[in-house]
C-alpha cells in the first residue's frame, strides 16, 4: 500500500541544530554555531533550539539554566528524565541567546551495549571496544534520536528540521531514517575523516582523490567504524552539505555522495561606530603583546619593539594539515633574507596550538615576574622623584639651578633599581616554548624549530614563540583572549594543506588583520574566486596545488618578506582595506545558504506542501548585483551573473522556477550600505 504523503505545517517549522560543540569549544564548529546564532535566532525565535552533549565545565560558564516552556519539549524531556537521562536546558549566553538542550551522555552509557548491537542491526555499523570517541558518538546519537522520535510524537502539527554537524553528531541520522521519524534532516560535514587522516600522513591527497580504496584506507588507519558512521550519516540525510567546494569534491569521492549544496561559514561581524576604532584596538592590543614580549625576551630586549612585527598561526594541533611544517620552514628562510637585507625590522612569530603540557615553564613565569617587578620599582621611583621635584619646585628661588638626578633619586631607590636590573640577566637564550611539554623530544613543532635552528638568537631577525595552549585572558604569562591577541598582531599565517574552511584567516579579515592562506583551504578558494587582487586586500593565497613544496615555501617566504618591507602607513592602509571585506563574510550574507538548505529539506520531505507555492520569497532575484567598488587599488572581480556563495547545482533542485542567482550583493561600506538580510535583527 502506498504511504500517505507526510503533511505538517512547513511554514512554522521548528529547527533543531545538533553538534558536539554546542556551548563547548573545541575548534571551528563551535565558531560556526556560535557566530550564526544571532541570525538563526532572529529568523526562528523560540522555534530554534540547539542540541549537544553536556560538558559541565563549559556549560557552567556558557549556559543559564531554564525550565522548558514548550509543552511538547517539556513532555519529551520529562519522559527521558523519568528513564534516567539527565540534561541541562537553558539559554546559551551568546548573541541571539538560543535555547540549548545538553544531554548528559554519562546517563545513557547503561544502554551502550544494547545500542551498539542495535546500530549493527539497523545500519551494519560495527563498534569495536575501546574507542571512547565512538562510544560517545553512539550514546549521543541514540539520545538525540530518542528525543526527536518522542518529540514528533507529541508535536504532530509542525514540521521539524534536524540539522546535524559532523560525523560525531551523525549517529542519529541512520536511526531517524530507519525508525521513520517524521523529521527532515540536513547533514553538514566540516571535513571528512579520511581526508584528515590521509592528509596528515604523506599522501599526495588531491591528485589521488578519485582512486582511494576508501574501505581499505579507513581499515588501515583503524577508523573503519567511524568512517561507517560518517558514510551512513551522509547517505541517510535528506540534504547533504559541506562547507566549501573543495570539501564537496572530496566528499563526493570519499563519502560517495555529491553534496546537495555548499554552506560556507560566516561570522557575526561587529561594526564599529567609527571606521578607525578597529585601528585603535590594534594599537591597544599590540601594547599588551609588547608587554608579554618584554618579559619573554627579558635579558635580550635588544630589538626595537616599535620596529617589530607580530606574525602568528593558530588552531588545533595538526602539524601537516595546518601547514605548521611549512610555516616554520618559511620563517627560517625569512630569517635568512631579513638578515642578509640588513633590515632593522624584527619579526616575532607565534604558534598557538594546544598540545599536552604539564604547566607553564618557570622561565616563562619568571620573565613576566621580573619585568613586573621592574615596572613596579620604576613606579615607586617615579612617585619619589615626582614628590621631591614638586617640593623643590615649591621652594625654588630666582637664580637657583634645577635639581639634578642625584638629588632626585635616593640611594635606596638606586639600589632597588639596580637589583631589579640584575634580575633581568639571563644566561640562556629566550625560550622557544612557554610550557613544559609532555613530550618535548618528539613534539613535531619543536623538532621542526630545532631542525631549522630558530633559537631566538640576538642575531636572528625572526624570533619564534610556541604557546601550546589556546589563549585566554586569565593566563598569567600571555593574558589576552584570542580575539584581542589577533587584533594586536600584524599578519596571520595559515598555510594549510587540509582545511575544509579555515576560520582563523576569516576571523583575521573581519578584525582588519591581513592573513596568508592557501588555495587548498575552503576560505582561500572562496576569496580567490571572489576577489581579483586579493593580496591588495590583505588576503595572500599560497599556491599549494600547482607548485611543488619547495616553491610553495618560497612563495610563503616571499609574501612575509614583502609584508615586512611595508611602511607603517602602508600597513594601516592595508588593514583598512582588509577590514572592508568583512561584509563578504557576514552571516547576513552567508546565512542565506542555510536558508536554502532548509527549504530544500522541507521540499524533499513534504513535497505536497509546496505544490501550489509561490517561489521562495528570498530568492526572487530582486537583490542588487555585485558592484565593482570604486576604491583603489584593485577591485573584487566583477561578479555579474555570479552564483550564490555556496552554489552547487543540486541545491536548486525542487526550486527550478526560482531565480537564485545574485540573491544578495555586497558592497564596500563607503558605497551605499544595504541591509540585505530578510529577518529583523533586533535581538
Ligand atoms: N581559536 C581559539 N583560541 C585560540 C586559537 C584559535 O578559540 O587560542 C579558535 C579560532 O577562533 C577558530 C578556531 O579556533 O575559530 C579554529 O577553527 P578553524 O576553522 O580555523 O579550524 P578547525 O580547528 O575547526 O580545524
Ligand atoms: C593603528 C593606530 C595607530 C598606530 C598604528 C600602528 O593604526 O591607530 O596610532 O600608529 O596602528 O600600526 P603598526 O602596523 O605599526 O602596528
Ligand atoms: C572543521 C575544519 C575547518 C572548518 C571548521 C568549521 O573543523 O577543519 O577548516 O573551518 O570545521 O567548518
Amino acid at each position: 500500500m502506498a504511504e500517505a504523503p507526510r503533511t505538517r505545517d512547513v511554514k512554522n517549522h521548528l529547527l533543531f541544530e545538533v553538534a558536539t560543540e554546542v556551548a563547548n569549544r573545541v575548534g571551528g564548529i563551535y565558531s560556526v554555531i556560535k557566530s550564526k546564532a544571532a541570525i538563526t535566532s532572529a529568523e526562528y525565535g523560540d522555534r530554534y533550539c540547539l542540541i549537544g552533549p553536556l560538558n559541565r565545565h563549559s556549560a557552567a560558564v556558557e549556559v543559564e539554566q531554564l525550565e522548558p516552556q514548550n509543552e511538547h519539549l517539556k513532555r519529551t524531556l520529562d519522559s527521558m528524565a523519568e528513564r534516567g537521562i539527565s540534561y541541562v536546558y537553558g539559554r546559551w549566553l551568546i548573541d541571539g541567546a538560543p535555547r540549548v538542550i545538553l544531554f548528559d551522555t554519562k546517563t545513557g552509557y547503561k544502554h551502550l551495549d544494547e545500542w551498539k548491537g542495535d546500530l549493527w542491526n539497523a545500519a551494519m555499523i560495527p563498534c569495536p571496544p575501546g574507542d571512547d570517541e565512538t562510544n560517545e558518538a553512539v550514546v549521543f546519537g541514540y539520545l538525540v534520536a530518542w528525543f526527536l522520535g518522542e518529540f514528533v510524537s507529541h508535536e504532530t502539527s509542525k514540521a521539524v528540521i534536524a540539522h546535524f554537524h559532523e560525523w560525531l553528531a551523525g549517529v542519529a541520522l541512520p536511526l531517524c531514517r530507519k525508525r521513520r521519524i517524521d523529521v527532515t534532516t540536513i547533514f553538514t560535514t566540516h571535513a571528512t575523516l579520511l581526508g584528515r587522516y590521509l592528509c596528515a600522513g604523506s599522501v599526495d591527497f588531491y591528485n589521488n582523490l578519485q582512486w582511494f580504496d576508501v574501505d581499505a584506507e579507513a581499515g588501515k588507519r583503524g577508523i573503519y567504524h567511524r568512517y561507517c558512521i560518517e558514510r551512513a550519516a551522509t547517505h541517510s540525510c535528506d540534504v547533504f552539505t559541506t562547507v566549501s567546494h573543495i570539501t564537496a569534491y572530496e566528499s563526493e569521492h570519499l563519502l560517495k555522495r555529491k553534496p546537495d549544496g555548499v554552506l560556507p561559514n560566516g561570522l557575526n561581524v561587529v561594526k564599529f561606530a567609527a571606521m578607525h576604532d578597529f585601528q585603535n584596538l590594534h594599537a591597544q592590543s599590540k601594547e599588551k603583546i609588547h608587554d608579554f614580549v618584554r618579559g619573554h625576551f627579558c635579558g635580550h630586549n635588544d630589538f626595537d619593539l616599535d620596529n617589530t612585527l607580530y606574525f602568528f598561526t593558530a588552531g588545533r594541533y595538526e602539524f601537516r594539515n595546518k601547514g605548521v611544517d611549512m610555516f616554520v620552514e618559511s620563517l627560517a628562510r625569512l630569517n635568512h633574507r631579513l638578515k642578509t637585507s640588513g633590515t632593522k625590522t624584527t619579526v616575532v612569530a607565534f604558534i598557538i596550538m594546544p598540545a599536552q603540557t604539564h604547566s607553564l615553564t618557570v622561565e616563562a613565569l619568571k620573565g613576566q615576574a621580573v619585568i613586573k617587578a621592574l615596572r613596579d620599582a620604576v613606579g615607586v621611583v617615579e612617585q619619589g622623584v615626582g614628590k621631591r621635584l614638586f617640593e623643590r619646585a615649591l621652594r625654588w628661588r630666582d637664580g637657583e639651578d634645577l635639581p639634578t638626578d642625584k638629588e632626585l633619586v635616593s640611594n635606596q631607590e638606586k639600589i632597588m633599581l639596580k637589583r631589579r636590573i640584575y634580575a633581568l640577566k639571563r644566561n640562556a637564550l629566550p625560550p622557544v616554548v612557554t610550557h613544559n611539554m609532555a613530550d618535548d623530544l618528539t613534539d613535531p613543532i619543536l623538532n621542526q624549530i630545532r631542525r631549522v635552528q630558530l633559537f631566538n638568537h640576538p642575531s636572528d631577525r625572526v624570533k619564534v614563540i610556541f604557546h601550546p595552549e589556546f589563549l585566554n585572558s586569565a593566563n598569567p604569562v600571555l593574558p589576552l583572549d584570542y580575539d584581542d591577541f589577533v587584533r594586536g598582531t600584524h599578519l596571520g599565517v595559515f598555510p594549510s594543506y587540509y582545511e575544509p574552511w579555515g576560520y582563523t584567516p576569516a576571523e583575521c579579515t573581519v578584525m582588519g588583520v591581513p592573513s596568508i592562506t592557501t588555495n587548498l583551504s575552503g576560505f582561500g578558494c572562496y576569496m580567490e574566486e571572489l576577489i581579483e587582487n586579493a593580496s591588495d586586500y590583505g588576503i595572500y593565497i599560497v599556491d599549494r596545488r600547482g607548485k611543488g613544496v619547495d616553491d610553495s615555501v618560497n612563495q610563503l617566504c616571499e609574501y612575509m618578506f614583502d609584508f615586512a618591507q611595508k611602511s607603517r602607513r602602508q600597513r594601516i592602509n592595508q588593514r583598512n582595506r582588509t577590514e572592508r571585506l568583512s561584509d563578504l563574510l557576514d552571516w547576513k550574507r552567508m546565512g542565506m545558504e542555510y536558508v536554502k538548505a532548509r527549504q530544500l529539506a522541507l521540499r524533499r520531505a513534504y513535497p505536497s506542501s509546496f505544490e501550489n507555492e509561490e517561489p521562495f520569497p528570498f530568492f526572487d532575484g530582486t537583490e542588487q548585483k555585485v558592484a565593482r567598488p570604486l576604491s583603489v587599488p584593485g577591485s573584487p572581480r566583477d561578479r555579474t551573473g555570479m552564483m550564490t556563495p555556496g552554489d552547487f547545482p543540486s541545491l536548486q533542485e525542487g526550486m527550478e522556477n526560482l531565480d537564485t542567482d545574485d540573491y544578495v550583493g555586497w558592497r564596500l561600506p563607503e558605497e551605499e550600505d544595504t541591509d540585505d538580510y530578510p529577518f529583523p535583527l533586533t535581538l
